[in-house]
């Protein structure tokens, strides 16, 4: 039998050596969704059971587990949106932490992205998850800030007429859009999410889209607006969406002192979130339109 101490921060030792973990990283099933979501859920990563079962139908997206002795104790995802791929829930089970294990998954979905093509990879990092990014070349790039407000009750009103539901014609004009302002090429996730029950478009007098917000089937939504007064009016439709019951959010990068100003006057709770960080090639991006993200792991 091994006898082990354990070090300050979880590791098993024997001696002055650490014990790598021993665990199988591969990809998810559609077996595996359940047990994944429920050690997130266990250990308070959020509600992933929805995203994991979508995810695993998207041919754009890669998902996987860390599994020991029959058990799943490790998540990764990695998104290639065109030559720039998102690495997402990273998590290890918190008594498996500190061997090795969320290092060996972020490489794997970094190698995985790399094989298909990203040149660029980006990532929403946590406290905990950062001295992994930064040991895997990632540099920062900018601070998330997260708002959230309560619900209000549905608006039988006809909509203002600067909104309405998407039109699977301006499909083309959401995609250019999402494109000239991410930098990235999100066609492929985008056209399942983005339908005319999920998504309202901001429009010009002529009709022309210069907004939307697309809620996903999980928490979360993407909002990209150039114009803060339609990304104000689609996030006021958002909360009328929510119920009373439950809270809107929203996400945009620190230095964005305009959206902030207008959040925070609009009664808007602000909190810092994430750094986005990124390893490869420079994006080129318009982070001031962007509002919303369908998720951490998504952009
Ligand atoms: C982030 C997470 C996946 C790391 O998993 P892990 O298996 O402990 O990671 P590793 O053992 O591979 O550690 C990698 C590095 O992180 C650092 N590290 C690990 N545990 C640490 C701790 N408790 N405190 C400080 N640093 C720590 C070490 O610097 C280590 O680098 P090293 O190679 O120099 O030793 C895990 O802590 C986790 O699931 N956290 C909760 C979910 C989360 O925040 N995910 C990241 C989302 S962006």
């Amino acid at each position: 039998m091994i006898r082990g101490g354990e070090r300050g921060r979880g590791d098993v030792t024997l001696g002055s050596m650490a014990i790598h973990s021993t665990a199988v990283v591969r990809p998810m099933t559609a077996a595996d969704s359940a047990p994944a979501a429920a050690l997130l859920r266990r250990e308070d990563f959020g509600e992933r059971e929805a995203f994991f079962d979508w995810a695993l139908t998207q041919p754009t997206i890669a998902v996987f587990v860390a599994e020991q002795d029959g058990r799943i104790i490790g998540t990764g995802t990695g998104s290639a949106h065109g030559n720039v791929g998102w690495v997402g829930v990273i998590f290890v089970a918190s008594h498996q932490r500190g061997a090795g294990l969320g290092r060996r998954i972020t490489r794997t979905v970094i190698d995985d992205l790399e094989a298909r093509g990203c040149r660029t990879t980006i990532l929403i990092a946590s406290p905990l998850g950062r001295p992994i990014y930064v040991r895997e070349g990632f540099a920062d790039l900018e601070r998330q800030v997260r708002f959230t407000i309560g619900g209000l009750p549905p608006d039988d009103r006809p909509l203002d007429p600067r909104i309405r539901p998407f039109a699977p014609p301006d499909l083309e004009a959401v995609l250019a859009l999402d494109r000239f302002v991410t930098g990235e090429d999100r066609q492929v996730v985008l056209t399942g999410l983005v339908t005319p029950a999920s998504t309202f478009v901001a429009v010009d007098p002529a009709g022309a889209v210069r907004g939307y917000l697309a809620r996903a089937p999980w928490r979360g939504g993407a909002l990209i607006a150039p114009d803060p007064d339609d990304a104000l009016r689609l996030l006021e439709l958002r909360r009328r969406s929510t119920g009373v019951s439950a809270k809107a959010g929203a996400g945009v990068v620190a230095s964005n002192l305009v959206a902030r100003e207008r959040l925070r006057a609009a009664g808007w709770q602000e909190e810092l979130g994430g750094v986005r960080m990124l390893r490869g090639d420079p994006l080129d991006w318009r982070p001031d339109a962007i509002w919303g993200q369908l998720n951490g792991a998504l952009g």
